[in-house]
């Protein structure tokens, strides 16, 4: 079964989720179970607040990459506009279904984004979480973030080339 899920995982298309997709994305994160969504959210969040937050949500500032199986989202990127240190910036949160994790479908979104809003349009991006959130820290740290404080929270920031260059330097 874990071979399989590797194999839905690594073939199929990200796809970028449009307004239509709502139920799908709601159902996700319903899926997600408690102690997943606490830490996607920092927060505990019911159904009715998932459907509150997503049936009017803005999405001129928000993006989504998911990856299916069938009709089921296994694997979600939230890309949200941010500003960090007064500039332009992205936030992206991750969330993979329990029975799908480990399968390398974080890391694929992970890779997308990085490629689409860092290394493409330049903008440096932000995860938030905690050191402890091992998976995630790893993922992170896999594309190049370094751990820092952004707004007062533990976050992970990825450079796009050029800063992260010139900060090397
Ligand atoms: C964090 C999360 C998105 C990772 O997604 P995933 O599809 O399971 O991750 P992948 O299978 O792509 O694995 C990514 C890397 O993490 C590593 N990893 C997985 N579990 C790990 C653990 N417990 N400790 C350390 N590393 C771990 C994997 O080995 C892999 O690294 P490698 O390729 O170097 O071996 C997923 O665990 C999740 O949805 N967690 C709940 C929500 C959450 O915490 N989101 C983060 C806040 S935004």
């Amino acid at each position: 079964m874990g071979h399989y899920r590797q194999q839905v995982v690594q073939s199929r298309r990200i796809r970028e989720l449009k307004p239509d997709d709502v139920p799908a994305i709601v159902l996700h994160y319903a899926m997600l179970g408690a102690e997943d969504r606490q830490s996607r959210f920092g927060a505990r969040m019911n159904f009715a607040a998932l459907s509150s937050r997503y049936g009017h949500l803005d999405w001129d500032h928000a993006r989504f990459l998911g990856i299916f199986s069938g009709r089921q989202l296994v694997a979600l990127a939230e890309v949200v506009d941010e500003v960090l240190d007064g500039r332009p910036a992205k936030e992206l949160a991750f969330s993979v279904l329990p029975s799908w994790q480990g399968a390398g479908a974080g890391e694929r979104l992970m890779e997308r984004a990085v490629e689409r809003f860092s290394k493409g349009a330049g903008f440096p991006l932000i995860v938030y979480t905690r050191p402890i959130n091992r998976p995630m820290a790893h993922l992170a740290l896999k594309f190049g973030g370094t751990a820092r404080l952004v707004n007062g929270e533990n976050a992970y920031v990825i450079l796009p080339p050029e800063a992260a260059e010139g900060a090397a330097a």
